[in-house]
């Protein structure tokens, strides 16, 4: 049993990093561990123009130190209005890495998303065009489908009569929690992939409401039966190219979690890699770690993969039960890989 590996550095396909306070206390987090980061648009306002991403761009930079080296990668928020040129001309300009579609009131700020996919097809049709990737929130708003039933339904309904009418569009189903997606993502050509989350690997719906209702486990798509999750863990070990590392770390204050009306979303940014190097290690697939989490996500953005390496050990190491007022996901649980060199915590 390898003791210490050594992989080429990760990068995070998906994070939101807030804004004002709230960045300036989750940035470091995702910035020493993750050399790149595919930065979720959904501010308030939303992220939706070169100017808007620019100086997003330039307030996350500010905000971590330059050591780091830490490049975020910026995505345009899509609307029902969003011109396809304004898109165009923020991919050619290196501000927009991709666009993010949330299908409108999907989750957290995304009041303003699209209504009407059908709508969305010329803004759609220059993405491909370009070469531009779509980051799909892949989960249907219909009050009538049960909430567990989503990310299944939204893949008949929506991402493949999307997909037969785009054949040549990159598409990233973001943040997958089903079997279903499993089996559709792994069965596509090379214009899809997926990225999985630390939590879907490591939880079920059970921990939502262990003892009473566990709003730290809340988050957006919820997390599905065990079956799910056992699929999940084959994917994201398996080495396949459709599948990469995306955090979606989530940070909200605690009286928004513990309110009446929780808000979704996990904390994962502290120790995010190491839950990732648990689970790989728990299913004997160290050796595609590096795939999931430095390899794949590049290949598929066209990037290349990272120069420098990190090494990682096994050494136990207890998750505090806050990180900056905040409460991480693993809080109070013992983690068994570490980062060699590294502290276990970042000092703020
Ligand atoms: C995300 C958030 O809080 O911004 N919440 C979540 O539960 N994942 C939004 C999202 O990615 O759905
Ligand atoms: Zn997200």
């Amino acid at each position: 049993m390898a003791d210490q590996i050594s992989i080429i550095a990760p990068d995070d396909w998906h994070v939101h990093l807030r804004d004002g306070e709230m960045l300036s206390q989750v940035v470091a987090h995702t910035a020493r561990r993750f050399r790149r980061a595919i930065v979720m648009p959904n501010l308030r306002p939303p992220v939706t123009t070169v100017a808007s991403a620019r100086a997003y761009r330039d307030r996350i930079q500010a905000a971590c130190s330059a050591d780091l080296e830490f490049k975020p990668l910026m995505t345009a928020y899509l609307t029902d209005t969003i011109a396809p040129a304004e898109l165009e001309k923020g991919f050619r300009e290196g501000v927009f890495a991709a666009a993010k579609l949330y299908p409108a009131n999907a989750t957290t700020n995304s009041a303003a998303g699209v209504m009407d996919l059908l709508q969305l097809d010329p803004v759609l049709e220059t993405m491909a065009r370009i070469g531009m990737p779509l980051l799909i929130h892949g989960e249907v708003t219909d009050a009538e489908i049960d909430i567990f039933d989503r990310e299944a339904v939204f893949i008949e309904r929506h991402l493949v009569p999307l997909r037969e009418r785009h054949p040549e569009l990159k598409v990233v189903f973001e943040h997958i929690t089903t079997e279903q997606a499993v089996q559709y993502v792994s069965s596509a050509d090379r214009h899809l992939a997926a990225t999985i989350t630390p939590h879907h690997l490591h939880i079920n719906r059970n921990a939502m409401f262990a003892g009473g209702l566990r709003s730290d486990f809340y988050c957006l798509p919820v997390a599905k039966r065990e079956c799910h999750r056992k699929a999940l863990r084959r994917a994201a070990t398996s080495g396949d190219r459709h599948f990469f590392l995306g955090t979606d770390t989530a940070p909200h204050e605690r009286a928004s979690k513990e309110s009446s009306c929780g808000c979704a979303g996990i904390f994962n940014a502290p120790f995010a890699l190491e839950s990732y190097a648990q689970v790989f290690d728990e299913e004997g697939a160290l050796a595609h770690l590096e795939a999931f989490a430095s390899l794949n996500g590049p290949a598929f953005y066209n990037l290349p993969a990272n120069t420098r390496r990190i090494t990682m050990q096994r050494r136990d190491h207890l998750v505090p039960e806050l990180v900056n007022g905040l409460v991480p996901f693993h809080a109070g649980e013992i983690l068994s890989w570490a980062v060699a060199d590294a502290p276990d915590q970042v000092q703020l």
